[in-house]
């Protein structure tokens, strides 16, 4: 699989059935993350693979409504991020950013491994803290759901919503609204809630 058709073939499934996560998918994941750019280097992304079925069902816990889809997890991977650890410019700073785009890698290599990786933000960071120790200072900018997805509809953890979605990719904005060529466009300018 090439790289254009991993970006094609992602996506945000829900509908997910147990596999066995064993060394070498944890390895590869984090190889391939860890050759991301970043400012300077400075490699601010930090990951918890979370694969034990007592501490999944303790994460449980943290999960927001409307997420319970991700109690079929096989494996969650806790993204882990702290400010300093990266380029501050000015007002910019990079940990996120350079965090997101290993995020990218990870999820793309764990599509062409056939899996499903579908990052979240629906979760209390704090809990998620609590249960793992994670020092306060670091931010927990995402949670990584990883499974295969099923040949079933559904699973009996999706609602109405995520099951019509799950069939179709949710539609993106027009390409006018993303780019412009030689200048700011006003086109640009706007939010998507507004298109
Ligand atoms: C930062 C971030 C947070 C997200 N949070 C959630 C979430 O809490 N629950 C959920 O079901 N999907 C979540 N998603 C998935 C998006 O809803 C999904 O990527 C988007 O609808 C586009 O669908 P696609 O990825 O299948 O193309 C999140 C995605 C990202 C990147």
């Amino acid at each position: 699989m090439n790289v254009k058709e991993a970006i094609e073939k992602r996506r945000a499934f829900r509908c997910l059935e147990k596999i066995e996560i064993n060394q070498e998918i944890i390895t590869e994941l984090v190889y391939y993350a860890q050759l991301t750019a970043s400012c300077f280097n400075n490699q601010p992304w930090r990951f918890i693979f979370i694969k034990s079925e007592d501490i999944l069902i303790k994460i449980r816990n943290a999960i927001s409504k409307g997420n319970e889809w991700t109690f079929a997890a096989s494996m969650i991977i806790v993204v882990i991020t702290k400010k300093d650890f990266d380029c501050i410019i000015n007002d910019r700073e990079y940990y996120l950013f350079d965090t997101g785009m290993a995020v990218s890698s990870m999820i793309l290599t764990a599509t062409e491994m056939g899996l499903v990786a579908h990052p979240i933000a629906g979760y209390s960071q704090e809990k998620v803290k609590e249960i793992l120790n994670i020092p306060q200072d670091f931010n927990v900018i995402t949670l990584i759901i990883v499974g295969k997805k099923s040949d079933k509809e559904n699973n009996g953890l999706l609602n109405e919503h995520q099951i019509e979605v799950e069939k179709k990719r949710p539609e993106r904005l027009p390409l006018k609204n993303l780019f412009s060529i030689d200048k700011f466009e006003e086109s640009l300018n706007i939010s998507k809630n507004k298109i």
